[in-house]
């Protein structure tokens, strides 16, 4: 193979493969040994990154380099030259954690990611054709179509070269959905910040520093929006804001733009410190702020900021049916102040989300930054580090791992360094920058137990070249070298906004899936509408001017609370209704279920024969607790019906209400069948396949690495006894052909070296050690002079590939385990015994009556 001539530094605006490019097809499938076929290690959490490549020789490894996708929780950097391939590693990695269901955020200062969506399992001209850079097109001197059939073909050779295939492109499409988000832009998806000052939730809130962190963040990137640099030991308006925001938060109430414009001018509290507000920071100076932050909603353009999805990370990491989501925030487009204040809100959802999440040892999704310059500096402090650093501190425990990629060392914070487990990096642009990595490197070296040898490394650094990383990950025995596989995605570069607006076309973005909260509830009463006001009581004129009646002792009576403000010019009025609270539990041992839910409805009461029915009832959102004693206001009385007047009435209103409740209670859940997991009341069917697939995944990674405990030691004990045999070979052990070595190396390269990985023995090693019966039996006939010691050398290479074949049949079982396609609907109905009425009294319930006469609830 022709040793390869460095690509050139990329111009920034021309991110296909320039002319230099092409080189990569001469290494063929031909020149080397075909690695497994992904498909064998597909399932097994490890990704495959590439293959091991020697400095020395220059050249590609005939093994894989696999990467345990749970060392990702410990986070990695990705620290090269520009050109030197950290973004097609990068997204290399990120198609393989699609592919085994991995969900990833994606933040893009620069422009490229958009790239994953490129992916054409039929690799057809056509498919390429409008993606193509047509400024490389103009430079060949080839139409587009031409130079399109050409980046086609570079795309499929270039592919197949690494043991990849339209087939396997397929799969990742199919594994995942890719949307690009452009916050305060309609070009992509655009995505709204409208909820990203209401209050985190409680897991954020019941931490003391997290919380604060939060609100000192989320201050700092909104007055940075504004223009405002400040300090937020010092600034006053720093000081205002977090003073807001802890005041609505800690009490679990939500802000919005328009809302803090006006707390800002009329601050809930009365002093800061020990100061009174007004000394501290007059009304006129706040109403400048205000009017500041005013100005800022009302630019032209700032509506893009408050349409779209909502940020939130939960929500954006699965699609509405559950299929996990590559969501890549391009921000290529914003101003420096607008970047770090959206990376800063993002940066604070996702540590919202992240520490809302139940702990695993299993990779559960992926943040990626594709340049990570200025946002993580070593010396400032920016709003997007602090909730950067908290994330690596924290985001392990919780399966969440962070790439963060940069072309210079000295743009990462050390602590974060400290805190990274895997370093890819790739060719560095000058000694000091090299030196950096080395002190890096000889840092985190220097707590573990693998000794740091400066000298080699060094000259390692020295002679990578593009697409060469050397690999230091803390989970594994040493570093390596290895060139990063052929991205699945067509790497032409920047997209422009036009290209993402097209790309983006076919999307509406998608409604936000309900969430648990909003879902209606489990066993709740269907209902036609949430408004229980018969339309003749509305429009009663009876209902004009009454006074509270006065009722008999041993009337439950209760009062629904008022929320809200009254609607200009109406007042309230007071409907009498009859209000059930009921606890129904639902148990079925078969099932597996035992769970209680809460039902509360109100029925109006007429003068009919029979004056209540419950047949119409519906829920009413108000907890038992809250209901009142007594009315909040003065407010006008609807008159009450002589029935609901009478104690007696309720007794035979709650009977009719437990019959009527026992017919229509059904708990409705879903089951996994591989699993026999059942989905919680209340939980959606999506928000129910994330779960399973979480729980999947966990499972396998589990089972894999008791394989891994299972067969580490017969490998080392087979390997022992192949180097004692290959030592007993002695000298002739050099004349074995080159097709003996490739022989062996075609089988140990597959399922051992991927489960157990370079954590016992390298890959390389076992490469060289294992053999397929087949390819073992010709090697030998091939040679005449068979030595008892070439005889043993054989019989342990039989020996690994039976140790494979054995592994082999293990891991079919536990492939076996798809995706939770197939849910099965269990009903569960409650006994009659199991509804229990706790409550049947007369309910007032509170309406604001405008003018006209309507109704509308006032205790929603
Ligand atoms: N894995 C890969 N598969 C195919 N081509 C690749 C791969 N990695 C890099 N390349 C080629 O090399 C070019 C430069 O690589 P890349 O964009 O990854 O560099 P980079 O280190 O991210 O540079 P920068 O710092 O300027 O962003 C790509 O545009 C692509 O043509
Ligand atoms: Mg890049």
């Amino acid at each position: 193979m022709p040793s390869r001539a460095r690509q050139p530094a990329r111009a920034k605006s021309s991110g296909a493969p320039g002319p230099a490019a092409p080189e990569r097809a001469p290494a063929a499938p031909a020149a080397g040994p075909t690695p497994a076929a992904p498909a064998d290690f597909e399932k097994l959490g490890v990704f495959y990154l590439g293959r091991p490549y020697d400095l020395g020789t220059k050249q590609r490894g005939a093994g894989l380099l696999l990467y345990d996708s749970k060392d990702l929780v410990t986070h990695a950097v990705c620290i090269g030259m520009t050109g030197s391939g950290k973004t097609g590693l990068c997204l290399a990695l990120i198609e393989e954690a699609l592919l085994d269901g991995i969900p990833v955020l994606l933040i893009d200062p620069k422009g490229d990611l958009p790239n994953l969506c490129l992916t054409f399992p039929e690799l057809r001209p056509e498919d390429f054709a409008p993606w193509v850079n047509e400024e490389d097109a103009r430079r060949k001197g080839l139409t587009v179509d031409a130079y399109a059939a050409q980046q086609a073909e570079l795309w499929r050779k270039g592919l197949a070269a690494w043991g990849e295939d339209g087939a396997r492109i397929r799969r990742l499409r199919d594994a995942a959905d890719v949307a690009v988000y452009t916050p305060g832009s309609t070009a992509g998806l655009p995505v709204s910040i409208v909820k990203s000052f209401a209050a985190p939730p409680t897991a954020v809130r019941d931490d003391a520093e997290l919380f604060r962190e939060r609100i000192g963040t989320t201050a700092t990137s909104l007055l940075g929006l504004l223009g405002i640099e400040a300090d937020p030991l010092r600034s006053r308006e720093h000081i205002l804001l977090a003073k807001l925001f802890e005041t609505a938060w800690r009490e679990g109430r939500d802000l919005d733009l328009p809302g803090l414009i006006q707390q800002i001018q009329s601050p809930p509290i009365a002093k800061v410190g020990a100061l009174d507000l007004e000394a501290f920071f007059p009304g006129k100076d706040r109403f400048e702020l205000a009017t500041r932050l005013n100005n800022l909603l009302a630019a032209p353009g700032f509506d893009a900021w408050l349409e779209g999805e909502p940020l939130d990370v939960g929500a954006l990491l699965h699609t509405a049916e559950g299929k996990p989501r590559a969501a890549i925030f391009s921000i290529a487009h914003l101003s420096d102040a607008e970047r770090m204040f959206f990376v800063s809100l993002l940066l604070n959802e996702t540590l919202g989300w992240v520490r809302a999440q139940s702990g695993t040892t299993s990779l559960r999704a992926l943040l990626y930054m594709d340049e990570i310059f200025g946002f993580f500096p070593p010396v400032a402090n920016p709003p997007s580090k602090l909730p950067l650093l908290t994330l690596l501190k924290q985001a392990r425990a919780f399966g969440v791992g962070v790439v963060l990629a940069t072309q210079n060392p000295v743009d990462l914070d050390y602590k974060g360094l400290a805190n990274t487990g895997t370093w890819f990096i790739g060719r560095l642009q000058t000694d000091r920058d090299r030196a950096r990595v080395l002190d890096g490197l000889e840092g985190a070296a220097a707590g573990g137990d693998r000794r740091f040898d400066r000298a080699t490394m060094e000259k390692t650094l020295g002679g990578l070249g593009s697409r060469i990383f050397l690999l230091n990950n803390v989970h594994e025995n040493g570093p390596e070298v290895f060139e990063s596989r052929w991205a699945m995605s067509y790497l032409r570069g920047p997209l422009t906004r036009t290209q993402i607006k097209q790309l983006m076309a076919g999307r509406k973005p998608a409604p936000a899936p309900a969430r648990p909260a909003e879902a209606p509830a489990a066993g709740a009463a269907p209902a036609a509408s949430r408004d229980p006001v018969p339309a003749a009581a509305a429009a009663s004129p009876r209902t004009r001017g009454g006074v509270r009646p006065v009722l008999p002792p041993g009337v439950p009576q209760n009062f629904l609370p008022v929320r809200g403000t009254a609607p200009a010019g109406a007042v309230l009025v007071y409907q009498p209704r009859v209000l059930g609270a009921v606890t129904v539990r639902f148990a079925d041992a078969k099932a597996g279920v035992d769970q209680s839910e809460e039902v509360v409805v109100v029925t109006p009461i007429t003068e009919a024969a029979v004056p209540v029915t419950w047949e119409g009832a519906t829920p009413i959102g108000v907890a038992v607790a809250d209901l009142e004693a007594n009315p909040a206001a003065t407010g006008d009385w609807a008159p009450l019906p002589s029935a609901a007047a009478k104690p007696k009435s309720y007794e035979g209103w709650s009977r009719d209400l437990a019959a009527w409740l026992y017919g229509q209670q059904r708990l409705d859940l879903l089951r996994d069948p591989a699993s026999g997991v059942l989905s919680r009341p209340g939980e959606s069917e999506r928000d129910f396949r994330v779960r399973i697939r979480e729980g999947a995944r966990a499972e396998r990674d589990e089972r894999v690495e008791a394989l891994r405990k299972k067969y580490a030691p017969k490998r080392a004990a087979l390997e022992e006894r192949l180097r004692r045999a290959q030592q007993a070979e002695g000298r002739e052990r050099e004349q074995v052909s080159q097709q003996g070595v490739q022989a062996a190396i075609s089988i140990g390269a597959t399922i051992l070296g991927a489960v157990l990985g370079r954590k016992t023995i390298s890959v390389t090693n076992i490469g060289r050690a294992t053999t397929a019966a087949r390819g073992a039996g010709r090697v030998l006939k091939e040679r005449e002079d068979v030595t008892r010691a070439q005889e043993t050398v054989a019989a342990v290479q039989q020996a690994l590939a039976a140790l494979e074949a054995e592994l082999q049949g293990e891991l079919a079982t536990l492939e076996a385990r798809g995706e939770p396609d197939r849910l099965e609907p269990v009903a569960v109905r409650p006994k009659k015994t199991d509804v229990r009425v706790r409550l049947c009294a007369l309910a007032w319930t509170p309406y604001w009556r405008n003018r006209a006469g309507t109704l509308t609830p006032a205790w929603t």
